[in-house]
């Protein structure tokens, strides 16, 4: 990671250890090279500058989804609720404005392309195979199985899937991104693990081409 935009990643509002965000850069220099990268979960932009690094490097484009309206845990009165977040007319998160700022600083906006909306509603348009799938959206139950039906299956072969936040041992965390999103990609024979870093899982589509149904 240049030393530039590691300043810029650490400094952004988020969710994302510097060990995993190592992870996501090493991965997107990768695939990069072979077709566009998309992240569900763009929260403040925070993940998305590890991934707009490696576009800068070695050129490409970073898709990144949200409605921008935080996930449950991010309202307020919920463990993740940032105040400085919540548009004061409208009295809801809005995490938009921020996410904007931190890619103009950063100086990725050529690189990493913000889609605005409900993960299900843009990926039913989505046609676009996927060199990389970093799956960091709602981390509820229907939301991640919602990701899993919307999202994977684009991944091309030879692509990988990220999933942040697979916490095998529920003492760890939450249980949906392992038990709606990771496991499901395991047991669909489409994918095969090929790194473990944190609560970060990268599995490589070794089974069939984007668009068929897992
Ligand atoms: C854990 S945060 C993402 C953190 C981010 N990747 C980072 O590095 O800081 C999850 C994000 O998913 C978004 N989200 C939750 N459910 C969603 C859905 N159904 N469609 C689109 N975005 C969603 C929330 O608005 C929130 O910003």
């Amino acid at each position: 990671m240049p030393e530039d935009l590691l300043a810029h990643a650490r400094a952004a509002k988020g969710f994302m250890p510097e060990d995993e965000g190592e992870l996501l850069h090493r991965w997107a220099r990768e695939r990069l090279p072979h077709g566009p990268a998309l992240e569900v979960g763009t929260y403040c932009g925070k993940s998305a500058i590890w991934l707009g690094a490696a576009a800068r490097d070695v050129g490409g484009t970073v898709f990144t989804v949200d409605h921008h309206r935080g996930s449950e845990e991010n309202q307020a009165g919920w463990e993740h609720h940032d105040d400085s977040l919540v548009d004061a007319d409208l009295g809801v998160m809005d995490t938009l404005p921020t996410f904007r700022r931190t890619i103009r600083d950063a100086g990725l906006e050529e690189q990493v392309v913000a889609v605005v909306g409900r993960s299900e509603t843009v990926g039913a348009w989505w046609r676009t195979p996927l060199s990389l799938l970093f799956v960091d959206g709602g981390h509820g139950v229907e939301p991640a199985r919602a990701d899993f039906r919307t999202w994977p299956h684009w991944v091309m072969s030879g692509g990988v899937l990220v999933v942040h936040d697979v916490f095998p041992d529920p003492a760890d965390g939450g249980r949906p991104p392992y038990e709606d999103i990771y496991l499901p990609a395991l047991a669909s024979g489409a994918f095969t693990e090929v790194e473990v870093v944190g609560s970060m899982r990268v599995l490589r589509r070794t089974a069939g081409e984007a668009g068929d149904v897992l």
